[in-house]
């Protein structure tokens, strides 16, 4: 069955596509302008990616992965890995952010760039696999008792980026994010 969980996961990962494109927008210039990549606006999007995919998304999708288990054992070496995915691409974020305050105290930019690379082509990866198998398997698995049990465990708050009260620090991050959708649009 749809929930309003699934709804917020999906909508999540519109966002998060979204903001993927941006960060590979940025690292790309380096190949395609003489100009470096703005590291600020990509060190703000990683501690978007800390604050709220990192810190809800993901325990959010956890919760409903440890139900769907239950429900559906079969699932479990996809799901396995789905969890390892969590880890890794947190150690992504991390390794990315490394990456980017070396360079800017004059390290490679070519760490940023082949970091980044692994960052956004692996993010991309796991929702398309959430999308395509996982989601689904609990969307068809999951009765309504199950997506009770999940709502009370887990706790998702607005949106800090994406939601309609933007927190301050991420005020430029969103114009660049409306800039793109313009762009994208036109
Ligand atoms: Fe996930
Ligand atoms: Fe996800």
């Amino acid at each position: 069955m749809e929930s309003k969980t699934l709804r917020i996961l999906l909508r999540d990962h519109i966002n998060q596509g979204e903001l993927l494109d941006l960060i590979e927008s940025e690292l790309c210039r380096n190949a395609v302008s003489a100009s470096s990549p703005d590291f600020e606006l990509i060190v703000l999007a990683l501690e978007y990616c800390v604050d709220y995919p990192e810190h809800y998304h993901h325990p959010a999708e956890d919760a409903v992965y440890a139900r769907l288990l239950q429900r559906k054992p079969a699932l479990r070496g996809r799901l396995v890995e789905i969890d390892r995915d969590h880890k890794l691409l947190s150690a992504l974020t991390n390794a990315l952010a490394v990456a980017i305050s070396k360079a800017i105290e004059g390290g490679p930019v070519n760490a940023v760039s082949d970091t980044g690379a692994r960052f956004v082509e692996h993010y991309r990866r796991h929702m398309k696999i959430e999308e395509a198998e996982i989601f689904p398997a609990a969307r068809e698995h999951l009765n309504a008792a199950d997506w009770d049990a999940v709502e009370a465990a887990i706790a998702i708050p607005k949106d800090p980026l994406f939601d309609e009260h933007i927190r301050e620090a991420y005020h430029g991050l969103q114009r660049r994010i409306v800039q793109q959708r313009q762009k994208n649009a036109g």
